[in-house]
């Protein structure tokens, strides 16, 4: 089988009704990135990080998976398929795909703040403040923020440098190093970019563009590679 990967970004869970963080309305539109997603913002103010995030979860739960969540895994018949997703929802797994590496991390589990190997399964939608892990420190969301370490780039470098087929859907590749998986590429493997919005994909690449929203760009692409209809 054909190693098919996809690289996800926020723009794949707008239709499930999360909101994306650079477009019109966005979450950094409201929010100020280095407030609520860095170390130094944690440091200053915890308690906003957690609510940002406690709230964030809440909203998770009330959201499902959406036609390209579930067209990815009917690719699964077809190619072996694996998704490398900037997202911290849980809605590629939900919708049944067996293969997924989260680079930024998972909203639906907790870390300690003290050793980030720690990382626990969060019942419900809300880490309290003075909830800890084993070592006594306050656990915090498991999420990758910025100026942190991605210590899964490399599995997915990996991953990515293995592909056949290369699929971007929904990220605007404005953030670092997640994007620079585009370099890992194998030359000449097609990499088919769906977006609503023109991106600036790297000249180099082999792009296909599909100018549409995830779900109806997915199921284009499901036609153009299986001659099936999705
Ligand atoms: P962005 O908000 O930067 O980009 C979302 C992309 O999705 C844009 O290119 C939109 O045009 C596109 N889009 C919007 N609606 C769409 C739809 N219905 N179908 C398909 N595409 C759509 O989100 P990311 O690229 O995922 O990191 O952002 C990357 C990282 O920046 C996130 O993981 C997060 C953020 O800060 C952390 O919090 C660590």
């Amino acid at each position: 089988m054909k190693k098919l990967v996809v690289l996800s970004g926020a723009g794949i869970s707008a239709e499930s009704g999360i909101r994306t963080f650079r477009d019109m309305g966005g979450l950094w539109e409201e929010y100020d990135i280095m407030e609520v997603a860095s170390p130094q913002g944690w440091e200053n103010n915890p308690e906003l990080v957690q609510n940002f995030y406690n709230e964030r979860r809440k909203q998770l739960l009330e959201c499902s998976p959406n036609k390209a969540h579930y067209g990815l895994v009917k690719l699964e018949k077809y190619f072996d398929v694996e998704i490398i997703t900037q997202n911290v929802d849980d809605l590629h797994e939900r919708a049944g795909s067996s293969k997924v590496l989260h680079l930024h991390g998972e909203l639906r589990k907790a870390q300690s703040s003290v050793d980030p190997g720690l990382v626990y399964d969060i019942e419900g939608w809300e880490i309290k403040m003075r909830d800890t892990c084993e070592k006594g420190s306050q656990l915090r969301p498991n999420v990758v923020w910025f100026g942190e370490p991605v210590p899964a780039m490399m599995p997915a470098m990996d991953i990515t440098r293995g592909s056949d087929i290369f699929v971007v859907a929904g990220t605007s590749l404005n953030v670092y190093p997640a994007a620079s998986l585009l370099d890992y590429v194998p030359k000449g493997v097609p990499v088919y970019v769906i977006d609503p919005a023109d991106l600036s994909v790297p000249f180099n690449v082999n792009a296909h563009i599909i100018k549409e929203k995830a779900g109806k760009g997915i199921e284009i692409l499901f036609e153009k590679l299986t001659g099936e209809k999705m």
